[in-house]
């Protein structure tokens, strides 16, 4: 029938014709399926037909609106399709753009050379031990036999603390890790053979002096440890830590309270017009009997040494750098070469 197949062609290109707006297909869909759509309408007049013509033309009508119906669909689905294109389009990840990257991480050079002290000593038979920034006067200095008003502390001047210690005195930033012997020693029995890495405060700041730096204390107190023994450790430990055994070190003589006989550690560095100079690593020492008493040990029967050295120090020495300053700037073009 004729005008069945015209109306199919033209249902066809109207849902054809309804673009990417889902209430264009569904009025033409009104059109042809709505109550009052031609098709709608072309089943009711099959009333007046009589009952041969109507079945012959119903099974007509239905056969042109199972047509429409999948005209309907497929145009429907392919719409869902398009929109469902277009929107992958636009919110597409582009995978071929080069990603922001993350600059991997180092370790800062002070801290390397921190670890590595830590190793050695540790290798050698040293506990290491921790203990905290804020001081108490005794521990830092008084019991270190630096007597209030005694002169040495003034070579310590530091930053002090609002609140007390409980015996009047203002909490301080430690001056030096040696407050570390004290605690370590009185809670701790004989032997006694650690080391405390930490950082320290001072009121300084130069070249070769920063307001913060780090030192690394040593302690080994038996009963029959000496001089001699604070030199074979103090040589390997450097021979260790340099990585070399052509060093040149010196122990020269000098004063500290809590020491007696006292020596600073010097060793060389330097070539060409440079050669022949020395960089003070380390403080060091045979413990002082008063500081073997505050430690709460007999110093008739306990005896040892201690030394306490710069870490910024050792790390300068190691990689030949002439400025301690350059260590906490956070200038990643210095830092990036030690990792
Ligand atoms: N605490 C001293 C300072 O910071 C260094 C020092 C000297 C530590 C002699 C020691 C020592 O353990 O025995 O200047």
């Amino acid at each position: 029938m004729d005008s069945l197949e015209q109306l199919v062609a033209t249902a066809v290109q109207d849902f054809m014709a309804a673009q990417d707006d889902a209430a264009a297909l569904e009025n033409a869909k009104a059109k042809y399926l709505g109550k009052t759509g031609q098709i709608t309408e072309l089943m009711k007049g099959l009333g007046k037909l009589d009952p041969e013509q109507r079945k012959a033309q119903g099974a007509l009508i239905n056969a042109a609106k199972g047509s429409i119906e999948a005209a309907l669909t497929a145009r429907r689905d392919a719409l869902a399709d398009a929109q469902m294109q277009s929107r992958l389009n636009a919110e597409a990840i582009d995978v071929t753009l080069p990603g922001r990257g993350r600059a991997g991480g180092g370790i800062h050079p002070v801290m390397r050379t921190w670890e590595r002290v830590e190793e050695i000593f540790r290798s050698i038979g040293f506990d290491v031990a921790d203990g905290p920034e804020i001081e108490n006067d005794w521990t830092n200095f008084t019991a270190l036999n630096s007597p209030e008003n005694h002169p040495a502390r003034s070579m310590q001047d530091t930053f002090y603390i609002d609140g007390n210690d409980g015996d009047g005195k203002p909490l301080l930033l430690r001056t030096h890790t040696s407050p570390m012997q004290v605690r370590y020693a009185r809670s701790h029995t004989p032997p006694i053979k650690v080391i405390a890495p930490g950082r320290t405060y001072r009121v300084d700041s130069d070249a070769t002096h920063s307001p913060m730096f780090h030192q690394v204390e040593g302690l080994w107190i038996a009963e029959n440890i000496s001089f001699a023994d604070l030199k074979g450790v103090y040589l390997n430990f450097v021979k260790a830590f340099f990585e070399t055994d052509d060093l040149q070190v010196r122990f020269r003589p000098s004063y500290f309270p809590f020491t007696e006989p006292s020596a600073e550690i010097d060793i060389a560095f330097g070539s060409g017009p440079n050669k022949g100079r020395w960089l003070e690593v380390s403080g060091s020492g045979q413990v002082h009997p008063n500081v073997v008493r505050n430690f709460g040990l007999d110093p008739e029967k306990y005896i040892g040494f201690a030394f306490g050295s710069g870490l910024e120090r050792l790390t300068m020495l190691r990689y030949g750098i002439n400025d301690l300053r350059l260590f906490y700037e956070g200038d990643l073009r210095f830092l990036k070469q030690f990792n």
